[in-house]
């Protein structure tokens, strides 16, 4: 029997009204899936009907076949509106369900924090910084010509021994005995040798000695301070130390003595004491009858400035050192200095500073 193209569209529209009546009591993914293969499938009812026309002449087989691809299209858009109904449905439902109760308290944000050595250098270097002084840093494996020679520690200078120096193995052949440095003034050395006056230069960094016990680690930081330019002298030096210890300790005007003292590298040298009470529990700084030494500084010895060619009939300077550790210990009341190296957490979160941007002239945050 010949195949009309009413036939055809009547089949056609039938299972268009078949696909509407079962999908619509679909409300699943998985039955719709079914009810998709059974009608626009390979083997679905569609095809057949399309495959049907196969026994047709090439021009009747086009037409009906636009037809019955106009239905089939029909219906594959019936299915595509009933999927996004159904994957609607399905997420409100989950929304529902998965209800987030923002009562909850938020989980907790481990931070770390700055370490009070870092906070302490921070500190110190940026009130340095805005009296004007730039930050300089020299390498942690130092020669000895550097470290010691050239600040005017001779080989048998007794001072060579106070240092308690780590020495590097020398390589083969290698000129110069190397070691860890045992202060930052060979920085001192470095600039000195490198630019010319006037100079005006802090050397913040870590320093090496092989001591430990309560007050010595053998690893500990310094901050160096340079000034080299015409007519300078022991006034100057006395208005910055007041200037840093004032500001640092934020205490107005703090009361505070040069001790005279002795370093090769200076001349004269002095240590700085603040003044402070001692109880047996408590330090308080600023006030009180005793006496705490916070740093060493003095004159640059002439024969350091010649031994870095720098003319010492023209030129004079100061310089000082201080130890951040025991900068940081008097401020935020820090009793043993070995506990700032054992990373125990309990004591960072205790004695770190919330990591809150301040600013640092010397990682180029300022
Ligand atoms: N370098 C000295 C020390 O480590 C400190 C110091 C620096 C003293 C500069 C005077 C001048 O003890």
């Amino acid at each position: 029997m010949e195949l009309k193209i009413e036939d055809i569209l009547k089949k056609g529209k039938e299972i268009n009204s078949l696909a509407v009546t079962a999908l619509d009591k679909v409300n699943d993914m998985k039955k719709w899936e079914e009810l998709k293969i059974k009608f626009t499938g390979k083997r679905g009812d569609l095809s057949l009907l399309l495959k049907s026309l196969n026994s047709l002449e090439k021009d009747k087989k086009a037409k009906y076949g636009k037809v019955l691809n106009v239905i089939k299209s029909e219906i594959e858009k019936l299915f595509l509106l009933k999927k996004l109904e159904i994957e609607k449905n399905e997420l409100n439902a989950r929304l529902k369900k998965e209800i987030i109760d923002i009562h909850l308290p938020a989980r907790p944000n481990e931070n770390g924090t700055i370490h009070p050595v870092s906070r302490t250098l921070d500190e110190i270097t940026n009130i340095l910084g805005c009296l004007g002084f730039k930050v300089e840093e020299g390498p942690h494996i130092e020669d000895d010509y550097n470290n010691f020679t050239a600040l005017n520690i001779s080989e048998n200078h007794p001072a060579r021994q106070d240092h308690d120096t780590f020495y590097i193995k020398a390589k083969h052949g290698q000129a110069g005995q190397k070691l860890l440095r045992t202060h930052t003034s060979p920085v001192q050395i470095r600039v000195m040798k490198r630019d010319k006056p006037p100079l005006k230069i802090i050397a913040p960094g870590s320093t090496y000695r092989c001591d430990y016990d309560a007050t010595h680690t053998p690893m500990f930081h310094q901050i160096e301070g340079l000034v080299v330019d015409k007519n300078v002298t022991m006034a100057h030096l006395k208005g910055v130390i007041r200037e840093l210890l004032t500001r640092f300790f934020g205490i107005e005007d703090i009361s505070m003595r040069f001790r005279p003292s002795y370093f090769p590298f200076t001349e004269p040298s002095a240590e700085v004491d603040i003044r402070c009470k001692k109880s047996e529990n408590e330090l308080i700084i600023g006030e009180g009858e005793d006496w705490l030494e916070v740093l060493g500084c003095g004159i640059v010895n002439p024969k350091v400035l010649k031994n870095c060619n720098i003319d010492n009939a023209k030129y004079s300077g100061f310089a000082f050192g201080l130890g951040v550790e025991r900068f940081a210990m008097l401020k935020y009341g820090i009793a043993d200095l070995r506990m700032f190296y054992d990373s125990d957490l309990r004591w960072l979160k205790n004695y770190g500073f919330a990591p809150t941007g301040f600013p640092n002239i010397l990682r180029g945050t300022w």
